[in-house]
């Protein structure tokens, strides 16, 4: 295997270099199965280009450097105008040295600069006459490329006719967006074919495939185009696009936008960095461009890229590594889930040795094999997931993922019904777990009650569920070992204490699958009491904000499960002299048990009508309070709780190192305050003591 990342010393070894270079930029232009990840193959190609500065009468014929495609790929319909690449940058400091070249090339300051995503598909050219589109090709080589008109039909926002009847060409990326990526691989396996290991390699493979038997959807991204008023600045020329009917970045949250100065500029593409992992579609970098027709005109263009713009790359989203084994771990509700141990891989930083797999099914779909070379996939603070294997990088050392045949945890049977397997003792396979999470203190909050004293309990045989801690008695405990009086007296006190908890709460430390603390709460409010959520069917549930028609469904399954749970709960008084703060509900049908919804309750709090988000670590009074306390109060005090900011969203309290959400939330122009500054309009509704 090549090291990426080490300089060339000798002339074998770059000659090495150049022909795992060549293969690699083949399969990233093709199909985009490349055994390098897009780091190791920017890295390489950088340590050829330096090892050629210091050897120029080394240089081989086939070396990438400098080429469009690295040289890979050829087509037979020649450009009009070469289709160029772009030069790279990897820093803050190494763009702005960039862009001071420029300047000084120029002999004027530029006179302002356009940020804008670098979307990570196939570049094409896609020619209209008369508003008509006539012909899609690919790059190829920059001097001609393929004919891929035959998939034209499939891309969106990349129209049969544009809005008025004009002699253009436009330039851009086509790629699949995440959905679109996810969708092509369900209907790839539905028909036996292997999926898609990368966006970028579906959009690939999509492009050039014929005769498919189904069909994948694309979408495309116009950045460029020739034929139009050749005074039109860059970011006039997007507009302009746009308007006649093509989709840009400008529909999304990294738009293009033009800025004055390199400060801006870098502010611009860390908001871009910041929303990274909560597009829609995946970007490699973010492209400066040179926004005055003059000043792009001015700089020209080298043989392989344009003076005038300049791709900063981004670390990579996914990476090759060696899948070394499968986990299979049985959660807090019985769910056996599969665990993918890798051999570990720095993503953006961070060291990754576990991903997940989601369930079996998915498992045998990809057709996954240990020691298989796999892409993962990591985005910002998105769990880790494996994508797919390279089938043509097995060497025979592969071996088949065994499926457990029995519940790793109690060796019971498994429930093979849904594609996620379950034990089929469910949630009582669990019960330490399960207790543990009812104590907890977004749940019960039952103080001293941890780990070790769940273990003790449900090993001694007292404690087999949740209902069972309610009938402890003083003499069960004090025959416990390190169960003194005090200790013992404490959690009955504790206990006592958890039977009024508030019904959100109550609710929650059901670990009811489909609701975590925010639908709780959100239950509990609709509903008041948990005899009203019990009657509840289907219909009713998918009343409550949230709850669609398949989580009403699954949750109605869960509350009959734990039928027998719940009647022991309401003997034991746990939950049942509790009811939630109620106003009449406004929506609500008369009769149908439900309260008020939290959108409308407590009418006249100080947030009433607010949709609030909170991120980041808070501070001051708030220093204390857990992100579901945070959410409490905010409901407390009228507003809405929701954990991801949306166009709906209109207030978000940001702490210390609020990240990708604050990003958002300046973008949609949302209220953004500090912890403290919210600690002061909410100031009546704080916990007391
Ligand atoms: S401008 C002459 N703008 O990145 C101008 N390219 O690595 C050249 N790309 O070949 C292209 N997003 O396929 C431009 N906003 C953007 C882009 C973009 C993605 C691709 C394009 C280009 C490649 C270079």
């Amino acid at each position: 295997m090549i090291d990426a990342t080490a300089p060339l010393l000798s002339s074998s070894a770059y000659a090495d270099a150049v022909t795992a270079a060549v293969r690699a930029a083949a399969a990233y232009y093709t199909d985009g199965a490349t055994p390098l990840g897009d780091d190791e193959y920017d890295a390489l190609v950088r340590a050829i280009s330096a090892y050629e500065e210091a050897h120029p009468d080394e240089v081989l014929p086939d070396s990438p450097s400098g080429k469009v495609a690295g040289g890979a790929v050829v087509g037979d319909v020649p450009h009009s105008v070469p289709m160029l690449s772009l030069d790279n940058v990897f820093s803050g400091e190494e763009l702005d040295a960039w862009a001071a070249g420029l300047e000084r090339r120029l002999g004027r300051p530029v006179a302002a600069w356009c940020v804008e995503p670098k979307l990570d598909g196939l570049a094409v050219a896609a020619r209209y006459r008369a508003g008509r589109l006539q012909q899609v090709l690919t790059r190829g080589d920059g001097l001609a490329g393929e004919d891929i008109s035959h998939a034209a039909d499939a891309v969106l926002g990349l129209p049969a006719a544009l809005a008025e009847p004009v002699d253009i060409e436009l330039r851009g990326e086509v790629l699949l967006t995440q959905e679109q990526f996810e969708a092509a691989n369900r209907l790839r396996t539905e028909h036996g074919a292997e999926p898609f290991a990368h966006p970028r390699s579906g959009a690939a493979g999509t492009l050039r495939a014929k005769d498919r038997p189904y069909r994948v959807e694309l979408t495309f991204f116009a950045y460029g185009a020739l034929g139009l008023d050749e005074d039109l600045t860059h970011s006039a020329l997007l507009e302009r696009l746009a308007a006649l009917g093509a989709n840009t970045a400008a529909s999304t949250d990294a738009h293009p936008l033009r800025c004055a100065t390199t400060e801006e500029v870098q502010r611009r593409i860390e908001e871009i960095v910041a929303l990274r992992a909560a597009l829609p579609f995946g970007i490699d970098g973010v492209v400066v461009k040179a926004d005055a027709a003059a000043d792009q005109r001015d700089a020209g263009s080298g043989s392989r890229a344009p003076r005038w713009a300049v791709a900063r790359k981004l670390a990579a989203e996914h990476k090759v590594t060696r899948l070394l084994d499968v986990e299979w771990n049985v959660g807090r509700t019985g769910i056996i889930a599969p665990r993918a141990v890798l051999e570990p891989v720095v993503i953006d930083g961070v060291t990754i040795t576990y991903a997940t797999l989601h369930n079996p099914a998915d498992i045998t779909r990809r057709g996954l094999m240990i020691n298989d070379q796999v892409f993962v996939h990591r985005a910002g603070d998105v769990i880790p997931r494996v994508e797919a294997p390279l089938t043509e990088q097995r060497t025979g050392d592969e071996r088949p993922i065994v499926f457990p045949e029995v519940c790793p945890r109690c060796g019971d049977a498994i429930d093979t019904s849904e594609q996620r397997w379950r034990c089929a003792r469910g949630r009582n396979c669990q019960a330490v777990a399960s207790v543990i999470y009812a104590a907890g203190r977004d749940q019960l909050d039952i103080e001293g009650l941890g780990g070790t004293r769940a273990v003790q309990l449900v090993e001694s045989g007292l404690v087999a569920d949740i209902a069972d801690l309610f009938t402890l008695t003083r003499e069960q405990l004090l025959g416990l070992d390190r169960m003194g009086e005090t200790s013992t007296d404490n959690l009955l006190a504790a206990l006592e204490e958890a039977r009024n908890r508030p019904l959100g709460r109550v609710f929650c430390a059901l670990g009811v699958r489909g609701t975590g603390r925010t639908m709780s709460r959100r239950i509990a409010a609709h509903f008041g009491s948990m005899a009203a959520i019990r009657a509840a069917d289907a219909d009713t549930l998918a009343r409550v904000d949230g709850i669609g028609p398949e989580k009403a469904r699954l949750i109605v399954s869960e509350l009959t499960e734990l039928a027998p749970l719940l009647d022991r709960l309401a003997a034991q008084r746990v939950g049942t002299a509790v009811t939630e703060p109620q106003v009449p509900a406004v929506d609500a049908p008369a009769g149908d048990g439900s309260g008020g919804d939290p959108a409308q309750a407590p009418a006249g709090g100080p947030l009433t009508g607010e949709a609030v988000v909170v991120t980041g670590s808070m501070t001051g009074p708030l220093a204390a309070l857990s992100r579901n306390e945070m959410n409490e109060l905010v409901e407390r005090a009228g507003g809405k709780a929701s954990s991801s900011v949306s166009k709906r969203t209109t207030l978000l309290v940001a702490g210390e190192k609020a990240g990708s959400k604050r990003a958002k939330a300046e973008e949609l122009g949302i209220r953004v305050v500090a912890p403290e500054e919210f600690a002061v309009l909410v100031a009546e509704y704080l916990p007391q003591g």
